[in-house]
């Protein structure tokens, strides 16, 4: 017989496979077969996972069950029960490393699309516009690989789209998020989200995109720097509890997954649609910092590129392809 189990080393098969059999024994022979090593082998693959904090319980008679697990973002606990096609077939984790989109964009040319790359920190998180995205382990640090057909000019739509899928993500937990040009995602107007959008390319020809995404999920607030506290929140501030991280992952790559097949095989009218239906940026006045200048304006609206419409104090209407927006109180 068969066990329900995917890809990986064999400690990470052996753990899918528990996972995928919560609930239920899976036989120690049974394990050994599927994975053609001994029984004394998938015990010592067994007290591995113990020592990462895995609990699983044995008998002699019917074998190994898993009962509870550590908050980690481990692939075997992602892929087991992942309902997507590409997004999250193959993940790439790590305990610390420097950004998790400079490893995405150093593999990007070698890897299938909708690989991910995740940490539980970053030392060197990179945030947009050149600045530090403060990673500790309790966040969400993922990066996604993508590889859409379509001129470099319209890459600012894959970020867009990615803000759909967190915010619905983040709905899906019972949150009001909404999303603040071109890429933040808020709760009760605090940033609880960034994405950060790199890409590869040629002349006419996107050969790769990063999308990098940073969810302050399971992180105190207090421990965010001063200058942060009043403008940030996390996910576990706004519920009062933590959340199972691995279901936010899993929800998050289903929602990317769809709403990337959707643009690809029906355009970017309906993603942008909704990001317009959850934009918390749409009538708001606001301050727009370019590289080159600032501009002060009401924002009446997004082009179906995602670049945001101003409409200044002269009742001019300016398009703003790529900036920092800032909401004005009125
Ligand atoms: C922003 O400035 O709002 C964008 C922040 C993006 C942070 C994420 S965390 C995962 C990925 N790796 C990085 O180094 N940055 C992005």
């Amino acid at each position: 017989m068969k066990i329900k189990g995917k890809t990986g080393t064999i400690k990470d098969k052996i753990l899918e496979n528990l996972i995928l059999n919560r609930g239920k024994y899976v036989s120690g022979e049974m394990l050994a077969s599927e994975h053609s090593v001994s029984r004394a082998a998938i015990w010592k693959h067994v007290q591995a996972l113990r020592d990462e904090g895995y609990m699983i319980k044995s008998s002699t008679k019917e074998g190994y069950t898993i009962v509870g697990s550590p908050d980690v973002l481990a692939p075997a606990e992602i892929k087991a029960g992942l309902k997507t096609r590409m997004m999250g077939k193959n993940i790439h984790y790590f305990k610390e490393t420097e950004s998790t989109n400079i490893l995405a964009r150093d593999m990007a040319g070698s890897v299938e699309e909708g690989t991910v790359v995740i940490a539980e920190s970053q030392t060197g998180g990179r945030g947009r516009m050149g600045r530090k995205w403060i990673s500790p382990e309790g966040g969400i640090w993922l990066s996604v690989v993508l590889k859409p057909r379509m001129q470099p000019l319209h890459a600012p739509r894959i970020t867009l789209l990615a803000g759909v899928a967190v915010a619905k993500t983040i709905r899906e937990f019972g949150l009001p998020a909404k999303i603040k040009w071109p890429n933040d995602v808020l709760i009760n107007g605090k940033k609880v989200c960034g994405i950060l959008t790199e890409i590869g390319a040629e002349m006419d020809s996107i050969q790769y995109v990063v999308v990098g995404v940073g969810i302050d999920a399971n992180v105190d607030t207090e421990t965010f720097p001063e200058e942060f506290r009043d403008t940030s929140t996390s996910l576990k501030n706004e519920l009062g509890c933590d959340i199972n991280r691995v279901e936010f992952v899993q929800k998050l790559l289903v929602e990317l997954e769809a709403l990337y097949l959707k643009f690809q095989n029906e355009g970017f009218t309906s993603i942008i649609e909704e990001w317009r239906m959850m934009s918390a940026t749409i009538g708001e006045w606001v301050k727009i910092t370019t590289q080159s200048r600032i501009m002060y304006g009401e924002a009446v609206g997004v082009d179906s590129d995602g670049a945001l419409i101003l409409e200044t104090g002269e009742g001019r209407l300016e398009k703003i392809v790529a900036g920092n927006c800032e909401h004005l109180r009125r």
